[in-house]
């Protein structure tokens, strides 16, 4: 019998029906949510692995950060309600909550607020990695690459074993980020880059840095900023979401923050995952009219067909992403404020939405608008061409990648991740010289 984990009441039994021989296994419960059977000897005892592809059923780690219950439709940071955070909280607090476990007070607020605003500049040398990119890159190819180098820029906070270095990495990639994801919007422009204003807060600093050109001043619609910092909250952390397992596998190995962060960002620009926000614009684009929905609804049901919802399904949520419902609520406050009330895209979505929730494929499945089928046409309003929406979200999720990271090594129980695999390869073959090869 295994050892079980100090606290764990209750085990399962596996039994191999081939040879009769039985093994138990502790189940691990969790503060709230499902239970995990806790297979680590598993291999050892048993000599086989488990298989899992795409981890629908593999909890890969413990975290204290966010919970998600997808069939309730329910998200938490720290236990706290993505509802009431975007509705009374702000980004810099959320940040602070979810790398230190609890919302700050107001001194430690302020002190958050500084250390973040004094590290928003980058090195100048930074400016001619840009110059390397072609224009037309995709901004997500420039963050990849810029994020990545920040590791030969700020060499003093790549000691993982050091905590202040960690501290310091940490309030340094959610500084520079909206920095970072700024430059490469204006490179893709072909305008000049423009520095941060430490006067103005994390979203309305961003927005500056994105839309002031040399010429005329820019002021920030409060409006806007208040909607691009609720839009940063609904990013900032989903539990092990592939971009997140992609930071801890890559952190798993000793690797800097930095690098681990631009493996995120890496992870994130699938059309799977953060892409699909960039992808569900091109898809109401392609649609155009409501009338041309039920050809669309029909092609995304067709097995045959390549075409899915985008913005729609989710791994872990059967349910209506809490985010979505938010991010809709946003879109309405954005499009009000910028006299776009009747925005021909929003309606379109709308209906989407609705004949999709009413058809019984989308009803079954319990296929539901997601995060980013309401914030592409948020982002679009604002003035953000489509290539840019996943290097937001990237902004963003920073944080949630930073806090699981940091978790992770400060993990005692840390090890490198190494998944194993079913083989199903040629057993041996006798090496043949190239002259005697069919
Ligand atoms: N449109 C049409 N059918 C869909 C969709 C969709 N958007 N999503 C899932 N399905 C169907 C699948 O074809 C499958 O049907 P089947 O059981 O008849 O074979 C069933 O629903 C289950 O789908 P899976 O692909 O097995 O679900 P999985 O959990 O692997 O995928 C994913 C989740 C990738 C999000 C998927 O729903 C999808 O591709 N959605 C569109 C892209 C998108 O919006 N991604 C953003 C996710 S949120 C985020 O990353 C921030």
């Amino acid at each position: 019998m295994t050892d079980a984990k100090p606290g764990a009441k209750n085990s399962v039994t596996l039994t191999d029906n081939r040879t009769g021989r039985s093994w138990e296994f502790p189940v691990l419960d969790g503060s709230i949510g499902p239970s995990v059977i806790d297979i680590r000897k598993l291999y050892a005892e048993t000599g086989s692995f488990t298989y899992d592809p795409g981890y629908t059923s593999t909890g890969s780690c413990e975290s204290k950060i966010t919970f998600i219950d997808g069939e309730a439709g329910i998200l938490r940071h720290r236990g706290y309600a993505i509802e009431d955070l975007a509705e009374h909280s702000d980004f810099m607090e959320v940040c602070y909550l979810l790398l230190h476990g609890d919302l700050p007070n107001a001194e430690q607020k302020a002190k958050f607020v500084h250390d973040i605003t004094y590290h928003t500049m980058v090195h100048e040398q930074l400016q001619y990695l840009y110059r390397g990119f072609r224009r037309d890159a995709h901004p997500m190819a420039v963050m990849v690459g810029v994020v990545g180098a920040l590791s030969a820029f700020y060499h003093d906070s790549t000691d993982i074993a050091d905590p202040h270095q960690r501290m310091i990495a940490s309030h340094r990639l959610i500084a520079k980020m909206p920095t970072i994801a700024a430059m490469a919007f204006k490179y893709s422009l072909g305008q000049p880059f423009v520095y941060p204003k430490n006067d103005l807060s994390y979203a309305a600093n961003f927005l500056s840095m994105c839309f002031t050109v040399p010429c005329e001043p820019y002021v920030v619609n409060p409006v806007l900023a208040k909607a691009m910092d609720r839009i940063f909250i609904l990013h900032a952390d989903h539990e092990q979401n592939a971009s997140t397992s992609t930071v801890r596998m890559a952190g798993s190995s000793g690797a800097n923050p930095f690098a681990c962060i631009a493996a995120g960002i890496a992870s994130l620009w699938g059309p799977a995952h953060g892409g699909a926000n960039e992808a569900v614009l091109r898809m109401l684009g392609e649609i155009r009219t409501k009338d041309r929905i039920p050809e669309f609804i029909k092609r995304a049901k067709d097995k045959n067909d390549p075409f899915r919802l985008m913005g729609f399904g989710h791994r872990v949520y059967k349910n209506y992403d809490p985010r979505a419902a938010v991010m809709r609520r946003t879109c309405y406050e954005v499009l009000e404020e910028l006299g776009k009330k009747n925005e021909p895209l929003l309606d379109l979505a709308l209906e989407l939405e609705r004949i999709a929730l009413d058809d019984e494929y989308f009803v079954e499945r319990k296929l539901y608008p997601n995060v980013d089928f309401y914030s592409g046409i948020i982002l679009q309003a604002m003035g953000f061409p489509t290539s840019i929406f996943t290097v937001l979200f990237a902004v963003a999720r920073t944080v949630g990648w930073i806090a699981q990271w940091k978790e992770m090594v400060e993990d005692p129980e840390q090890r490198i991740g190494r998944p194993r695999q079913l083989y199903t390869g040629h057993a041996k073959r006798d090496f043949v010289p190239i002259d005697k090869r069919g």
